[in-house]
């Protein structure tokens, strides 16, 4: 599967971040901190991190959250500017929520394998297969993707947003079929249809690794992101007993976060992208968490350093543009998104 990054796409102003001068190093210390903090506040910018963010990109953010509540933040936002640290579809989502601010992403690269894994031309040939059809897209998507669509939805929401969609109402899922069937498991729904797509980094967390683990620390709970090729394993392993099914959970990032305060156990297995432990461990310093798989690192993620950050708040790039039209059309989809569910996890 494409692996490639978006920026092409769309519209993008500044070049991207491999343009800090080759040798330029920034180290996360305390002056750079104070500086991304200083220019930050001169442009009445709110900095926003995912939680797969590198630890000092976190450490300087205002808000660090899940894909849902870093969506819902954007939308209510003062700020002038948002600096969106994260992969390029979250900026997209900012900005077609918040169309009168500006959208910067440090590193406009950031793309998402899962985000490439349909395009809004296959999402008009599937429709088209099924007229009347009630589109729900994963957030992971394009703008042009989140224009064909009826109802957006992330990992957090993606039960509730299924389970609004009227029980006699054909449902196309799409881009991730590891999320798709677990929705289709949760919500008990026949006459939903899943596109097969994934994301590089959470369909290699696989089964048989998950197991091992679970066998090597047999007192420990399971967090499991609903992207995570393992996931069906996880919920085998509690339908055999392997695993008592109260210590599976299936979450998103920032749910796995209000888990990690609520949890009592003394080891917790962690799916999903590697950058997820550094709020786990801040969250709950006394459990000892540890990767289902420690190479799961998602390199578009890791695209916004240090350097990237810094040069973003100074020049003003890269600046995110959706056009008008595809944002208009968009727009609906994201907002239903955002006014479904639990409030996503991130403050
Ligand atoms: P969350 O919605 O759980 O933050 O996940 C976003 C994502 O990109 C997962 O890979
Ligand atoms: Fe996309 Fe996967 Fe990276 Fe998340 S971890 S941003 S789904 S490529």
């Amino acid at each position: 599967m494409a692996a490639t990054a978006q920026a092409g796409r769309t519209g993008i102003d500044g070049a991207a971040g491999a343009d800090v001068p080759p040798g330029e190093e920034v180290r996360p210390d305390a002056a750079w901190r104070e500086e991304v903090r200083r220019l930050a506040a001169e442009r009445n910018a709110v900095i926003l991190a995912h939680n797969y963010q590198l630890p000092e990109i976190q450490d300087v953010a205002d808000h660090v959250g899940d894909s849902l509540a870093l969506s819902r933040i954007a939308a209510q936002s003062d700020a002038d500017t948002i600096v969106f640290c994260g992969v390029h579809f979250m900026a997209e989502t900012a900005k077609i929520l918040s169309p009168d601010k500006t959208v910067l992403i440090p590193d406009a690269r950031a793309g998402c394998s899962l985000a490439d894994s349909i395009d809004a031309e296959q999402l008009r040939a599937w429709k088209a297969e099924h007229p009347g059809a009630v589109v729900v897209s994963y957030v992971n998507t394009t703008a042009e993707v989140k224009a064909e669509t009826d109802i957006c939805c992330t990992s957090s929401n993606a039960v509730d947003v299924v389970r609004s969609v009227p029980a006699d109402r054909e449902v196309l899922f799409c881009p991730d079929q590891f999320l798709g069937q677990h929705v289709k498991r949760v919500t008990g729904r026949e006459n939903m249809h899943v596109w097969a797509g994934e994301c590089h980094v959470h369909a290699g967390i696989n089964g048989p690794e998950l197991v091992e683990k679970a066998t090597a620390h047999p007192d420990a709970e399971l967090f499991i992101h609903p992207e995570c090729g393992c996931a069906t394993s996880a919920l085998y392993l509690a339908g055999e007993g392997t695993v008592p099914a109260e210590r599976v959970k299936i979450l998103s990032t920032g749910d796995m976060v209000q888990q990690a305060r609520r949890s009592r156990a003394s080891t917790v297995l962690v799916a999903t992208e590697v950058g997820m432990l550094h709020q786990l461990r801040k969250a709950a310093p006394g459990i000892d968490f540890r990767a289902v798989n420690d190479r799961a690192s998602c390199r578009y993620m890791k695209m916004i350093t240090p350097a990237a950050l810094l040069r973003s708040l100074r020049e003003g790039v890269d600046e995110v543009h959706v056009d008008p039209d595809v944002a208009e059309r968009a727009r609906g989809a994201v907002q239903r998104m955002i006014a479904i569910g639990q409030p996503g996890g991130g403050e």
